[in-house]
């Protein structure tokens, strides 16, 4: 590839910092040389900022520590100057109440980090769930060349012979234990094996479908998110990745020519036919409407419709796992599977067009990657439902549920809040069928707060020992990618706030028809304006804080929970700082 030299070196945006005669100058140089730098290594070159998302408490990243010195190397190489530049590391694992509330928080970081600093182009390094979106949103805010660096599935996991799949496996096996199938010695053993290298999750759950869909939108060496992270293919593609945003600076190729209407729609119909994420829907909209791009749920519904599922990856498929998945040829693969559904014009990170990079690729398993005459779902996996429940929404995903729930009534059994629901479903007496309609409310962007993945609800223990295995789920809550089941998901407006979630009452009747995207309750208008008279609003989550400033300015599921402020329309950007 030829490069496309559109600046100077007196045009880098690092040269305000470093160029000038001035005592500013002076002072930004000589606390470069108090680190051991001298005019070699920055004098003229492309200063790159490495927003690596490392911690010691976030397990998916563990590797980055190594990679940002691939990417370094890469930097090097290509004549620029690699800075490391550590970012939240948004621990899907270990943070509370959820990561969710604190993806904003990292997007923020992100953006003021790139404007503040004397950074002329980004690698963004993330992976878990909120990583790729709180990342991306910031960056496309920021401007500056960016190229989005995946951390890569892990391994397989693996127990007794058997391939294991982050979440899926571990909520499956979680209701064998309570129905008493599974012994203390294999539950230890599923413990051992389910995460057994570093990486992200490797199902097709959120990291995995958030990567795809960075990939998809051009942000990425395409083709990069499908590598295992351990796999050395993941140490050159850093290295690559380090020598290709050099480039980038130079040709100032800037995200917004990269994320245009045609790369939100490649990345959401690529979304569609991974079978991917119900979180996807949230950030695919919050991460197009920072780059200014139009997209509504109506339209994710409609891809939905006409986008069938080709990826055979759990949980919507049944066997195989992400590394499956790049074996038989990845996302590479899959996106030439689908090529006459998208724009192959779309410009990558590469600076050539989509289409290009697919000239090549192969299908190596058609059981993994399935041909479109035989997907594994015919429709898209995420269908968005309306009606008096969810005036601006509710998402399903229909592949990942039993086929009997798709046209389904029955009576509401509704909890406010998630211990009640806890300690009810343990309950063996609960007075509960498999056609109830199981309700938690108070879950979603405010209520929750941050909307935690309560909403694959936990089946009721008398169900369980009946062999039930599915029922009727409904929340504002979101669900973590890996799990599955009926669960109506993110309905907007959420109960906190007063959406006719608010109002239902145990034994209301509950109506899905998902052919007709229809989610009801069966209660009449008159009775409905009185119990929203006697509605009373719930006290607020927080008093002080970030928390306070999140609940002030969140918005709700079916606008991506992006903050008003952030969004390009609220107001101009700051220019560049004054030096
Ligand atoms: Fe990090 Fe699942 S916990 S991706
Ligand atoms: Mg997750």
């Amino acid at each position: 590839m030829s490069l496309k030299i559109s600046k100077t070196p007196g045009e880098l945006r690092s040269a305000r910092w470093f160029a000038s005669e001035d005592l500013r100058g002076f002072g930004h140089r000589s606390r470069l040389m108090q680190m051991g730098y001298d005019a070699g290594d920055w004098a003229g070159k492309p200063l790159i900022g490495i927003l690596s998302t490392w911690s010691d408490l976030n397990p998916c990243h563990a590797h980055f520590k190594h990679r940002v010195e691939d990417v370094k190397r890469g930097v090097l190489q290509a004549g620029g100057f690699p800075v490391e530049m550590p970012a939240l590391a948004l621990s899907e694992n270990f943070m509370k109440p959820t990561t969710m509330l604190y993806r904003n928080l990292l997007a923020m970081e992100t953006e003021e980090q790139i404007r503040a600093h004397p950074v002329d182009g980004v690698v963004l390094m993330g992976g878990c769930d909120k990583t790729t979106p709180g990342l991306i949103m910031g960056a496309l805010s920021a401007g500056v060349p960016m190229i989005y660096l995946p951390a890569g599935p892990m391994l397989r996991g693996n127990y007794a012979g058997q391939h294991l799949g982050s979440g899926s496996d571990a909520w499956k096996y979680w209701d064998e234990r309570r129905a008493g199938t599974i012994s203390d010695k294999e539950w230890i053993g599923i413990e051992a094996g389910i995460a057994r290298s570093y990486g992200h999750c490797m199902t097709m759950g959120t990291a995995s479908t958030m990567t795809a869909i960075a990939d998809a939108m051009g942000l990425t060496l395409t083709g990069a998110s499908s590598i295992p992270a351990p796999d050395a293919n993941h140490i050159r593609m850093s290295a690559q990745t380090g020598r290709r945003i050099v480039e980038m600076v130079w040709e100032d190729l800037t995200p917004d020519r990269i994320v245009t209407p045609a790369a939100v729609r490649n990345a959401a119909t690529v979304a569609m036919a991974t079978g991917c994420s119900t979180n996807a829907v949230i950030h695919l909209l919050a991460m197009a409407r920072r780059a200014g791009v139009a997209l509504t749920l109506d339209d994710l519904d409609a891809l939905g419709r006409t986008t069938p599922v080709i990826a055979n990856i759990r949980p919507s498929g049944k066997i195989y796992l992400m590394e499956d998945f790049y074996y038989a040829g990845g996302l590479l693969a899959l996106m030439s599977q689908i090529r006459e559904r998208l724009d192959l014009d779309a410009l990558t990170v590469s600076g050539e067009a989509l289409g290009a990079a697919l000239a090549d690729a192969k299908i190596y398993n058609d059981d993994v990657i399935r041909p479109l005459s035989n997907p594994i779902y015919p429709e898209g996996s995420l269908a968005v439902l309306k009606g008096n429940l969810a005036p601006d929404g509710a998402v399903i995903k229909p592949a990942a549920c039993d086929p009997r729930f798709h046209v389904h009534q029955g009576p509401a059994l509704v909890f406010d809040s998630y211990p009640d629901m806890k300690a009810a479903v343990e309950d063996e007496t609960l007075d509960v069928t498999p056609d109830h309609v199981m309700v938690l409310r108070n879950a979603g962007p405010l209520g929750g707060p941050g909307m935690p993945e309560w909403g694959m609800l936990p089946m009721p223990k008398a169900l369980l020992k009946q062999g039930h295995r599915d029922m009727l789920r409904l929340s504002d809550a979101r669900m973590s990618g890996t799990s599955y089941g009926a669960c109506v998901l993110h309905v907007a407006p959420e109960a906190h706030v007063g959406g006719p979630l608010a109002l239902l009452r145990n034994g209301d009747i509950v109506r899905i028809d998902i052919p007709n995207r229809r989610l009801d309750m069966l209660v009449d208008e008159v009775e409905l304006i009185q119990r929203r008279a006697a509605w009373m609003k719930p006290a607020d989550r927080f008093g002080r804080g970030y928390g306070w400033m999140y609940a002030s300015h969140v918005s709700q599921a079916d606008k991506g929970c992006d903050f008003d402020y952030l969004l390009p329309e609220f107001g101009p950007a700051a220019g560049e700082p004054d030096i």
